[in-house]
């Protein structure tokens, strides 16, 4: 990701949060925060796509179906590490590329809890000027800025007192196919550095697909088209996985898998439609002796 450019990807899942709140999996899915981390132009494709079955003309249907898409498997998504998170109970919470994250305003149970939301230094640079709309995190909340291609995670979560000797549980949401197998890897070797027993890795991924791939293609043709601009041109995908390769990836580190959970099975219990999350998984892993 360029030094000057902020995350694209960050502000469409955004969206996407943003036309799920109150709609989708209500009841066990509610982010009142999505919309208003949005600017005034990202909010109108979200009203349009709220908007259904009134919205009519092309453009609406467009961000009827891409946002459509979005909302059904950020719905999903976010129940899914919104459980793992509030079943760890940890007393910090470690969130890596943040984005447009809203956990540390909306989730009551972290009053009690450290929340470092670590991001790539553009992103957290307007993470911190949108938030303002938000008011106060409900616990307390340490932004820690780093680009993981160039940074020791270690060091500067260190710098910003999280403390290794308490448990924390992490979360990597949508956040390792935009790095390096490499940078990955040493992602979670600082993150296991800084795990006491008890700790919590919620990581999620998405198994590479002809279909999944094909999608991706769609929907980035049709946002140029829309003159919206290819969220991705300066963001793109570094790394593919598979369940054995993140199983690989976490054990590596040291830390045992407890579940990979699939979207699918989560869009029956909930009754979410579930034609999007196919491909998109939930691994929930802990440290050693805890
Ligand atoms: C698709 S967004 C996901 C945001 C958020 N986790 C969510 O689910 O809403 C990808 C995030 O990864 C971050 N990211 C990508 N490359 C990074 C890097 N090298 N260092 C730090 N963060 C990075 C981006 O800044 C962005 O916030």
């Amino acid at each position: 990701m360029p030094a000057d450019r902020a995350s694209r990807t960050a502000v469409l899942v955004c969206q996407g949060r943003a036309v799920a709140h109150g709609r989708l999996a209500v009841g066990r899915f509610d982010d009142p925060t999505a919309l208003r981390l949005l600017r005034e132009t990202e909010r109108t494709p979200v009203m349009r796509a709220r908007a259904v079955p009134t919205s009519k003309g092309l453009a609406a249907r467009l961000d009827v179906e891409l946002l459509g898409r979005q909302a059904e498997a950020m719905a999903l998504r976010t129940v899914a590490v919104d459980d793992a998170v509030r079943a760890a109970g940890n007393p910090q919470l470690v969130i890596v590329g943040a984005g447009l994250d809203g956990r540390a305003w909306r989730m009551s149970e972290l009053a009690q809890v450290d929340v470092f939301e670590v991001d790539h230094p553009a992103s957290q640079h307007e993470k911190r000027s949108r938030a303002v709309a938000l008011g106060p995190p409900v616990g307390r909340h340490h932004f820690v800025a780093a680009d993981l291609d160039e940074v020791d995670l270690g060091a500067v979560l260190f710098a910003a007192g999280h403390d290794a000797t308490g448990p924390t549980t992490w979360i990597l949401e949508g956040v390792i196919p935009y790095l390096s197998e490499q940078a990955a890897a040493t992602t979670l070797t600082a993150i296991a550095g800084r795990s006491a027993p008890g700790s919590t890795v919620v990581l999620t991924y998405q198994l590479e697909s002809p279909r999944g791939r094909l999608g991706r293609l769609l929907a980035r043709a049709l946002l140029v088209l829309m003159g919206r601009g290819d969220p991705m041109a300066n963001e793109s995908r570094r790394s593919s996985w598979s369940r054995e390769t993140v199983q690989a990836l976490v054990a590596e580190a040291g830390f045992l898998l407890r579940e990979d959970i699939g979207l699918v099975a989560l869009a029956g219990e909930l009754s979410v439609p579930d034609r999007h999350v196919h491909a998109s998984r939930v691994a929930v892993s802990v440290s050693p002796g805890g």
